[in-house]
């Protein structure tokens, strides 16, 4: 399994800081790790580095990085690359995630001229540049981007843009099989107020897959392997909003409409 080849030697490797990421909003650096034969890069997010927000308590974000992945692991759904707590680093407490190398003829989601979305897409939504071109975003219904589509709603992402969703490989050289559709970024999640922002509105109306329908009822359940997971990253009622969401999406059957009275796309989009 790539996810617990990665996943043992960001626990244990030892880390390069090589440096700041530039434009990132938080305090975010680039790593090298190794560990027994096992070399990767990876992203290291110090708690310290936050930037204060209105809406999620300040130095929680990497936290909410942790929770992300272990509760895409623990469904089992590879939405999230591999992401541990460190707290050995330089800069303090944070998380430390599996880079994902863009495999680069990614066109999950695609920035498109009006007559050129591609046949298999569903447009989200338009804009026009500063000089007066119209462009489409739209995206696929790969199983990828729909893995990704479906942790958000339960993770109550309020930031899933198109720039960090890409297809690639944390694991570079270890052949086809390591190469996957990931959502990066996942520090806006697990606010127990609904917050979904997202470009992924494009599955609303398809109805859970039998083995989405096994997901949601395993957080529902809220067995006590996965609170233990979740629970040194959230709070218990971050924890108990989790549940109920599963709970509600459960109800519901399908991916669920935008709602009309917010804002349901995260800025900027891209
Ligand atoms: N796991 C990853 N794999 C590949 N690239 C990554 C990964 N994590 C972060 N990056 C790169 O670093 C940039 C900054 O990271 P990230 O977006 O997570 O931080 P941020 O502080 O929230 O910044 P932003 O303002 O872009 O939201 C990303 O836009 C991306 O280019
Ligand atoms: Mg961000």
């Amino acid at each position: 399994m790539h996810s617990a080849v990665a996943q043992q030697a960001l626990e244990q490797g030892t880390c390069t800081v090589l440096g700041a990421i530039p434009r990132a909003s938080n305090d975010t650096r680039l790593v090298v790790v190794d560990h027994a034969g096992t070399h990767l890069k990876a992203v290291y997010k110090p708690a310290s580095g936050d930037r204060p927000l209105a809406d999620f308590p300040l130095h929680t974000l990497s936290l909410r990085e942790v929770a992300s992945y272990r509760l895409s692991a623990h469904l089992d759904l590879n939405a999230v690359p591999p992401t541990v707590l460190r707290s050995d680093l330089g800069a303090g407490p944070g998380s430390l995630q599996a880079y994902v190398e863009d495999s680069g003829d990614d066109d999950a989601v695609t920035l498109t001229a009006v007559d050129a979305i591609p046949a298999a897409h569903t447009p989200m939504f338009a804009l026009r540049t500063e000089d007066g071109t119209d462009l489409v975003l739209s995206h696929d219904a790969r199983d990828g981007l729909r893995a990704i589509a479906f942790f958000d709603l339960l993770a109550n992402n309020a930031d899933r843009k198109a720039g960090h969703i890409i297809t690639g490989s944390y694991l570079p050289g270890c052949g086809p099989s390591s190469i996957g559709t990931f959502g990066i970024d996942n520090g806006l999640t697990f606010h127990a107020e609904e917050k979904v922002r997202t470009i992924l509105w494009g599955f609303s109306h398809s109805s859970f897959r039998v083995e989405e329908v096994d997901a949601l009822d395993e957080v529902a359940r809220m067995s006590a392997d996965l609170r233990s997971a979740l629970e040194d990253c959230l709070e218990d009622a971050e924890i108990d909003s989790l549940r109920q969401r599963a709970e509600r999406l459960g109800e519901v059957g399908t991916f669920p409409e935008p709602p009309v009275n917010r804002t349901v796309i995260p800025w900027p989009p891209i």
